[in-house]
């Protein structure tokens, strides 16, 4: 594969690459050069961090053994996780675009061994605790990076269920436990705008007020 490693990526302008990125989830197997990955993480470290503790590690996830043993586990926690979702999806209220996710998740989580890169974002933990919030900005970078060169991803936490084992496996000692695993390969289907509400939704100037008929996802 013949990549310019300087230029690709380079040319989207921001605000466009931030509205049409988006969770890719149908991925090829075809291989994604290790220099695409360090370019893609690299964009990673340069988000912001408490005290600029940098608190990040990045792993790579090629081996087929390992991104088997993570897919296998991956699969049996997603269909807890998703059994009562397609429920509530047979209702025919439920909006297509979420009917549409679902699919590509059930995808991803069928096809977990065959994406060929498995980025897990790990961090130290701190006061005892993961810091998910703490390496949040970085996995949103390698996101926006993905879009940029013509790479999928999409952001995942369902591994931390069984994290300690799969941390294990990647030598990452306890008080650094992954927090993310963003499955990265060359895209199925296309970038494009995703679904959300309109900002004159979600937007206050000074004062929050509750709107007539707005929808609470408070847990
Ligand atoms: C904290 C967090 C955890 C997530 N975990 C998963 C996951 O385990 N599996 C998955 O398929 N998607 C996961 N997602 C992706 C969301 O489902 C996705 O961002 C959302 O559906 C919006 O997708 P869109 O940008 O394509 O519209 C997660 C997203 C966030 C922010």
């Amino acid at each position: 594969m013949d990549i310019d490693l300087e230029r690709i990526g380079e040319d989207v302008p921001l605000l466009e690459g931030i509205r049409t990125t988006r969770a890719i989830r149908r991925l090829r197997p075809d291989p994604v050069p290790r220099a695409l990955v360090r370019k893609v993480c690299e964009a990673g470290t340069f988000a912001p961090s408490g005290g600029n503790r940098q608190p990040w590690k990045f792993v790579a996830v090629y081996d087929a053994g390992t991104r088997a043993f993570v897919a296998e586990r991956y699969r049996r926690v997603f269909a807890g996780y998703i059994a009562p979702a397609l429920e509530a999806s047979r209702d025919p209220a439920f909006p297509e675009s979420g009917r549409r996710m679902q699919r590509a998740a059930v995808w991803l989580a069928e096809h977990l061994h065959e994406v060929p890169v498995h980025l897990f974002l790990a961090g130290w933990t701190r006061r005892g605790q993961p810091q998910l919030q703490a390496l949040m900005p970085a996995a949103q970078n390698v996101l926006l990076a993905c879009r940029a060169v013509g790479l999928g991803a999409s952001l995942t936490t369902l591994h931390t269920s069984f994290g300690r084992e799969v941390d294990e496996k990647l030598g990452l000692p306890e008080n650094c436990p992954s927090c993310a695993l963003i499955p990265i390969g060359w895209p199925l289907g296309r970038y494009g705008r995703p679904p959300r509400r309109p900002i004159d939704e979600c937007l206050f100037f000074d004062r929050y007020e509750p709107r007539a008929g707005e929808e609470s996802d408070a847990g």
